[in-house]
């Protein structure tokens, strides 16, 4: 290496390390500024308090006799909102209804459902006539084939829904 070539190397050394040291410097003045004043903000702010309440809040609540349990009880609000959630995630027509329940066994004949569509072996189930059909769509059935649970699990299904699906499945049959 040459003499002048050192030189660069010192200088440019000394540089790079003054950037290094300017930059660290600033990191630690930025910290200690925002320890005094952001994290102060941030852990004061309305919204941010709602979402750790929200992230801390216990899953379950106890009634516990003698204390004030009336926080327990469930706010109309909530209960329309929870109930209007539950109705928009129900099926409007048996058809439907077919497609979000039924069809995940009936579809390809799973656990020993009768395949829908499949009129082999829908025959001999359609004589045994609609009434017992929707009977055992409705209430369950435990058949030599498998297990039909009630409703095809969809117990928050209506009747009336349910037969419709029935319907449905029979018709494809025919
Ligand atoms: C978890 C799987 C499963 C789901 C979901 C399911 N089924 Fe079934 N279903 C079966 C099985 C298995 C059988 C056959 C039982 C047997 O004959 O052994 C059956 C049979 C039936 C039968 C014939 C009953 C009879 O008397 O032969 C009808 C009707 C029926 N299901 C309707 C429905 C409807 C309507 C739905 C949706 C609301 C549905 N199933 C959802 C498994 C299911």
């Amino acid at each position: 290496m040459s003499k002048q070539d050192t030189h660069f190397f010192n200088v440019f050394s000394l540089v790079i390390s003054l950037l290094v040291a300017v930059t660290v410097g600033l990191f630690a003045l930025a910290r200690i500024v925002a320890s005094h004043t952001q994290n102060l903000q941030v852990l004061t702010e309305a919204d941010y308090s709602k979402n750790v309440d929200a992230r801390i809040h216990p899953l379950v609540q106890e009634a516990i006799a003698g204390r004030d349990n009336s926080a327990l009880a469930i706010k109309p609000a909530e209960a329309a909102a929870a109930g209007s959630a539950a109705a928009a995630a129900m099926p409007k027509s048996g058809t439907e209804l077919f497609d979000q329940a039924c069809s995940a066994c009936h579809g390809q004949g799973i656990g020993g459902a009768p395949r829908a569509g499949d009129k082999a072996a829908w025959r001999a189930r359609i004589a045994q006539g609609k009434a017992m059909l929707y009977e055992h769509a409705l209430k369950g059935f435990q058949g030599s084939a498998g297990l039909m649970p009630p409703k095809g699990g969809r117990t928050d299904a209506p009747d009336d829904l349910v037969k419709q699906a029935v319907d449905h499945m029979v018709q494809m049959a025919q």
